[in-house]
């Protein structure tokens, strides 16, 4: 039986005053998710992991996530943060490879590759992102380019290793735009990369790891969402600032 992961990406948004009344708020308002085989998973800004990380001590199933990753263990990076410094603040989730790191900052499925090895060789579950845009979705490209983005994230990787990580579609199109996939569209590009993830590795890997779902996720959608067969939980962006919406998340069958 897979997890559900609830995971909010802060993006660039808290300050670290607000960043700790929303992960205090969070944090109360979980109940026992652990025991309905359900974790949370808060990524604030860098700046603010070591405000919300108190939060976590005492809420069972919540966990702590960076953003991004640098693929160097340490020295002249200006402005990078290595998994070491990810790890002393108390993380052990790592966004890798978002669209709009992809889009605004040059990632590539070769640095998400380097990225995705730095945070396993350290114990970091990665959560890898993948999606096509929109032109892409309408030159029927979608399959392919989540396929390579697939096939480039977790090149070179044993299946012990691939058992590790998580991975999040998230269909650019969706994110931040108030379009939401389908329950059917998601659920196809899912059990597509869990067939991807069986070719690379075997069948019990394929169905061991998580797959995600990210873009324009909210209370209203996320129960039809989830339900689908290969739909693990969410990536959730703009519903993550807001406590409570974040918890109907997690809270999606209640
Ligand atoms: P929204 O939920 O705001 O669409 O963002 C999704 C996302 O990019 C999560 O990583």
């Amino acid at each position: 039986m897979r997890k559900i992961i609830i995971a909010g990406n802060w993006k660039m948004n808290m300050s670290n005053d607000n960043a700790l009344k929303l992960s205090k708020a969070v944090a109360a308002g979980l109940g026992d998710i652990s025991s309905r085989g359900r974790i949370a998973v808060m990524c604030p800004p860098f700046t603010a992991l070591t405000s919300v990380a108190p939060s976590l001590s005492g809420a069972k199933g919540l966990y702590l996530g960076a953003q991004n990753i640098f693929y160097e263990d340490k020295g002249a990076y200006t402005g990078e943060i290595s998994a070491d410094m990810l790890i002393s603040c108390g993380c052990t989730f790592c966004i890798i490879g978002h669209s709009e790191r992809r889009k605004y900052f040059g990632e590539t499925d070769e640095t998400v590759n380097k990225k995705v090895k730095k945070s396993l060789e350290k114990s970091l579950t990665p959560i890898i992102c993948v999606g096509e845009t929109l032109e892409e979705r309408e030159s029927s490209r979608a399959f392919n380019v989540v396929k390579k983005q697939v096939m480039g994230a977790l090149n070179g990787m044993s299946k012990e290793d691939i058992a590790k990580v998580v991975i999040a579609y998230e269909p650019v199109w969706a994110i931040g735009t108030g379009k939401t996939a389908s329950p059917e569209q998601a659920q196809s590009m899912h059990a597509y990369i869990r067939e991807q993830l069986a070719g690379l590795s075997d069948a019990s890997v394929s169905q061991a790891v998580p797959i995600l779902y990210g873009g324009s996720m909210n209370p209203a959608n996320v129960k039809a969402l989830i339900e689908c067969p290969d739909i693990d939980g969410g990536l959730i962006g703009g519903a993550s600032l807001k406590a409570e919406d974040f918890l109907k998340l997690v809270h999606f069958d209640d």
